[in-house]
């Protein structure tokens, strides 16, 4: 399926509605060169510092942590509801224990601009280059954010990833619906 490049802010209400329905694939590679991809539920796109932006969570207990802390760079795959079943895989799995491109029958296409791939049956695509990161602080957390997303700890670490290239399937509107 062709790609064709898009303004990053395409689909917003799509993307956001997929992200926390059945989640999006994000892709990271290893220090082997080795692709993985997680499931993620919380994130943002939107601008900072000028720049367009994805910020996404990730707790230091994921494999897909060691990638982006070794090369800065990761995809945001917006997933067809075709591919339920990957995402589920890719959200309960870990890269320490599968090859989930392989498992899951995922492609990886290069990235354009980054060191990470894209998933090719993924309908919407984002490159991203992380340009800073925190981590959440419990002293600066409200209690009932503790007790819901933190009972065992592993707080998240936040990626700021500046988009460089944003393109999506001819149509991937119709594929989203
Ligand atoms: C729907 C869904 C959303 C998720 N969202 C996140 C998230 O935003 N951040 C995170 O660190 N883990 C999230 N997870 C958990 C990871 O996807 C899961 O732990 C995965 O197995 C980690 O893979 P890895 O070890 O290969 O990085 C989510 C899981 C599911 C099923």
């Amino acid at each position: 399926m062709a790609k064709r490049d898009i303004p990053y802010t395409d689909y917003f209400t799509e993307v956001v509605k997929t992200m926390t329905g059945t989640g999006l694939l994000l892709v990271s590679k290893d220090g082997n060169d080795r692709p993985n991809a997680m499931t993620i539920g919380w994130g943002t796109i939107g601008a900072i510092w000028g720049k367009p932006m994805w910020v996404i969570l990730v707790r230091p207990s994921r494999y897909t942590y060691q990638c982006i802390e070794k090369t800065g760079d990761f995809t945001i795959n917006v997933p067809p509801p075709g591919l339920k079943e990957a995402v589920t895989f890719c959200g309960t799995k870990s890269g320490r224990d599968y090859d989930k491109f392989s498992t899951c029958k995922l492609t990886a296409v290069p990235g354009r601009a980054v060191n990470a791939p894209i998933i090719g049956e993924c309908v919407v695509n984002y490159e991203c280059r992380v340009v800073h990161h925190n981590d959440v602080l419990p002293s600066e957390l409200v209690g009932a954010i503790q007790n819901s997303a933190y009972k065992d700890g592993d707080y998240h670490r936040v990626y700021f990833g500046e988009i460089l290239e944003a393109y999506a399937d001819e149509d991937a509107g119709r594929k989203l619906k």
